[in-house]
């Protein structure tokens, strides 16, 4: 019989998302609690459960979908100072009301959520459940019976749940409720982000400030193993002995307006149209007194001993990685190697003698990158973490952090952390060339000024661009992105944006690519999008783009100024070549937003994804 420590290798090192909420205070919980879990439906939103205590008892409601259908399902009449709730990306056990949280214990005293992954649930069942029914397929309802299972043994409640966190082996955050005791939230968490928040007469706990914003601006931090006893008049942090730990507050610095749509329809349109405003922010942060590019001394010394940088990241970031090869070795000419941290982790490639490990990911929670910084800590080599969330995972545990600037990004889709982290990457070359005394023959801040005002043109092109969409992707099933140099890298990235909102078959090459086997699959009106904007290779895309007209392609050429021909549907605004990625990759994000709306799909909400990926 394997030991509690034993993991299926199928199981290991697997999070998952999800996002809890919890409220304790004197004002009626079930609002504040289901306006909270509509900000962190980013994190999942297959289905969505509450469990409020009430004068009457306990009361959950759950719903397969929604937070709009969970909404529905409440019962307005429930007047109930505290609660908890959770917002699923399912795991373990298929999306349906059953599955979803909040579970509850046996006799249905105990009451909890869950983000996370326990991987020896399935032994705990087997060693100390065995005469329990369970409801669900979860691993979550494991917990729940166990500190019933303990308490019911004579254990206080705290006891028991510490007790309980002491057998788990992965990650959890988790919010408790004792319906004989309605004034305590029992909270702990171990890999899972997790928050507490102080509030006026109350207090609440969430997975992301973004939720409980409107209660208030001010959090505490958790760290993993820590245990916290959460009232209405305060909050004790413990770790698993049961020693109390003070910890001081932060103030959240999120303007609660960034987290509306305002008068957007889409949270993607929006943070579209915010890029040229976060690149004006990228530069004024990144900008000393003497008007010079400027980042933190020790993370330039540490790229500058480099003999060679590993990005890694994952998705759209590590097509903005991509770019960040290039800005790093023309400008630095220190060599770069961009890996997705999926394969890196479990595939690493002979390592250079003295590598610099950088870190690119929005949210900072994604699960693959995470675990290859582990790996990197080990090895002793330095890292750094580009990311849009302080004090995420990734930015505590890599030496460095450089921050994004571009404010909560709340659709699926990656947009303006996308340009952001192009941005910053060319800043952190700049500023490292010139360390090293190599003059990169342009001014990089007049350059990024020239960019933001292209994107505000761009954002102004979207009746155009609408257009196009409609005639190139409104019915197609599949669709190809051909670009050359750092074209080729928006491409990747032109067709992920497509894929992922609007659900039609898209590819990313290199224009010389698809004559050696995708050309294949061209087919009378199959349509081809093609960038333009790089001069020592425009004649040859133009040729391969003949390429597939000849075959029956309908070719949508998006060249720039200056570059621009005849049969061109569309053409962006003239920057540097260098910078070419942060403009050209806005009309097709705007391409694929508006094929996403001719296609009737939920464009901030894909099928199957969410926002933080934290499963390996
Ligand atoms: C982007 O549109 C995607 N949703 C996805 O590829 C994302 O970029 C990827 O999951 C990485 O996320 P991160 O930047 O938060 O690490």
């Amino acid at each position: 019989m394997p030991s509690e420590g034993f993991l299926p290798p199928s199981l290991g090192r697997k999070r998952n998302m999800c996002g809890i909420v919890g409220y304790i205070g004197n004002h009626d919980a079930k609002e504040i609690l289901l306006k909270g879990l509509e900000k962190l439906e980013y994190r999942g939103y297959d289905s969505a459960g509450l469990a409020l205590i009430s004068e009457a008892g306990v009361h959950v409601f759950k719903e397969k979908g929604r937070i709009a259908d969970l909404r529905k399902a409440v019962d307005g009449n429930v007047f109930a100072p505290i609660g908890i709730g959770h917002t699923r990306w399912a795991t373990h056990g298929v999306p349906s009301k059953v599955n979803s949280h909040p579970h509850q214990s046996a006799t249905g005293r105990f009451t909890l959520v869950h983000n996370g992954v326990i991987e020896n649930y399935e032994l705990l069942k087997r060693k100390y459940l065995a005469d329990v029914t369970f409801n669900s397929e979860t691993d979550t309802e494991v917990i729940v019976q166990l500190v019933e299972k303990f308490v019911g043994e004579g254990l206080e409640v705290l006891e028991a749940f510490r007790k309980t966190l002491s057998l788990l082996h992965g990650s959890y955050a988790l919010a408790l409720l004792d319906a004989e005791e309605n004034e305590t939230i029992y909270v702990a968490k171990n890999k899972s982000p997790l928050l507490v928040g102080l509030g006026s007469g109350c207090n609440v706990v969430a997975s992301d400030a973004l939720a409980m914003l409107q209660v208030t601006d001010q959090f505490v931090e958790l760290m993993d193993k820590e245990v916290v006893i959460v009232t209405k008049s305060g909050v004790i942090i413990q770790n698993l002995d049961g020693e109390v730990i003070s910890r001081v507050p932060y103030t959240a610095e999120l303007d609660a307006s960034d987290i509306e749509k305002g008068t957007y329809p889409h949270y993607m349109l929006k943070e579209i149209d915010e890029q040229p405003a976060v690149m004006r922010k990228i530069i004024q942060t990144y900008q000393n007194d003497q008007g010079k590019l400027t980042i933190d001394q020790d993370i330039i010394e540490a790229m500058k001993e480099a003999d060679r940088v590993y990005i890694i990241a994952a998705g759209t970031s590590s097509h903005a990685g991509l770019v960040g090869k290039q800005f790093i070795e023309k400008m630095a000419k220190i060599p770069v190697e961009v890996h997705i941290s999926s394969e890196f982790g479990y595939n690493m490639p002979l390592l250079s003698e003295r590598p610099f490990f950088i870190f690119i990911s929005q949210s900072g929670e994604t699960a693959d990158s995470r675990s290859v910084l582990v790996k990197v800590k080990e090895m002793g080599c330095p890292s750094l973490t580009i990311t849009n969330v302080p004090g995420s995972t990734l930015s505590r545990e890599a030496d460095y952090t450089l921050l994004l600037q571009a404010g909560p990004e709340i659709a699926v889709a990656s947009t303006k952390a996308y340009t952001a982290q192009i941005a910053v990457l060319a800043i952190l070359a700049e500023v490292t060339a010139r360390r090293k005394g190599i003059d990169i023959g342009f001014d990089l801040i007049h350059e990024l000024g020239l960019v933001a005002n292209a994107m505000d043109v761009l954002c102004d092109s979207k009746e155009l661009i609408e257009v196009i969409a409609r005639e190139f992707l409104a019915v197609t099933r599949n669709c190809f992105f051909i670009g050359r140099g750092l074209d080729y890298y928006v491409c990747l990235e032109g067709a992920l944006k497509l894929k992922e909102i609007s659900y039609i078959q898209a590819e990313g090459f290199a224009g010389g690519e698809l004559k050696h086997g995708t050309i294949a699959l061209i087919e009378e009106g199959t349509p081809i999008i093609a960038l333009a904007t790089q001069e020592n290779v425009n004649l040859s895309l133009r040729g391969n783009v003949k390429e597939v007209v000849a075959r029956g392609a309908n070719p949508c050429i998006i060249s720039m100024k200056g570059l621009n021909m005849d049969e061109d549907s569309f053409v962006i605004p003239e920057v540097h070549e260098l910078l070419t990625p942060l403009i050209s990759v806005v009309p097709l994000q705007l391409l694929s937003y508006y094929a996403a709306l001719h296609r009737n799909c939920d464009v901030d909400k894909p099928r199957n994804l969410a926002k933080s990926v934290t499963v390996e």
